[in-house]
């Protein structure tokens, strides 16, 4: 599929979710479940959050979780999400464009899941001011696609970066940061019309030095 890379983001994400089904696969990243089972909750702020499976998931587990994304109806998928689950009050979702600035507060997890767009999108420079918002302790927990299943908006033949690449265009002082996890990771995925594949996972799992 191919998308005009000058499109407004705005319309292309809200095209996206309105031509997606609202159902969502009701389980939690692959990296929130590797990386943050395990850690003492604390507050949360997911960025990007489509349909919420993400946001449920952590307020399942005691995170105090906020949650934003670009698209209404992405935001109303997620807040049905977490009716569904009986948690609608325990999420704080909003409506947020990264593109213009970074929600208030500092939190002891951010997390970014696949934060991806094929439209004007200055990914880097949010993660780097992401960081910034980690309270010592806590952590900065990053998943980008780093393959190209045959279900993606992207060339087949793209190169992504290396996970040292990945960490790199953060821009990070390393001696702030203690790195858990800067790999690639792989696992069995499916697509949005049911499709199986294996997928590769870039992820970057850091926790700020106290
Ligand atoms: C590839 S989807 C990933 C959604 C979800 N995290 C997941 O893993 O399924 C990227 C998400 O980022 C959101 N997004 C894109 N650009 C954004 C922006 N400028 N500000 C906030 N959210 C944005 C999109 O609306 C979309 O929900």
């Amino acid at each position: 599929m191919k998308v005009d890379p000058n499109m407004d983001p705005v319309d292309f994400w809200q095209q996206h979710y309105e031509k997606a089904s609202p159902e969502t696969s009701g389980r939690p990243s692959a990296g929130l479940e590797r990386f943050v089972k395990d850690r003492a909750p604390g507050t949360a702020l997911e960025l990007g959050c489509g349909k919420g499976d993400d946001a449920v998931w952590l307020v399942k587990q005691g995170w105090t979780v906020a949650a934003i994304d670009l698209s209404e109806t992405a935001l109303d998928y997620a807040q049905a999400n977490a009716a569904r689950n009986g948690v609608a009050d325990k999420i704080t979702f909003a409506a947020h464009d990264l593109m213009t600035g970074f929600p208030d507060g500092k939190f002891d997890l951010i997390t970014a899941q696949f934060l991806e767009s094929p439209v004007v999108f200055e990914r880097d420079a949010i993660l780097h001011m992401a960081a910034n918002r980690v309270l010592p302790g806590g952590m900065l927990l990053i998943a980008s696609h780093g393959s190209v299943p045959s279900w993606s908006w992207d060339y087949p033949d793209k190169v992504y970066p290396t996970p040292q690449e990945a960490f790199d265009n953060l821009n990070l002082d390393a001696s702030d940061w203690n790195r858990v996890c800067v790999d690639n990771i792989d696992r069995m995925a499916t697509g949005p019309k049911g499709e199986k594949g294996t997928v590769t996972d870039t992820v970057i799992a850091l926790e700020r030095k106290a």
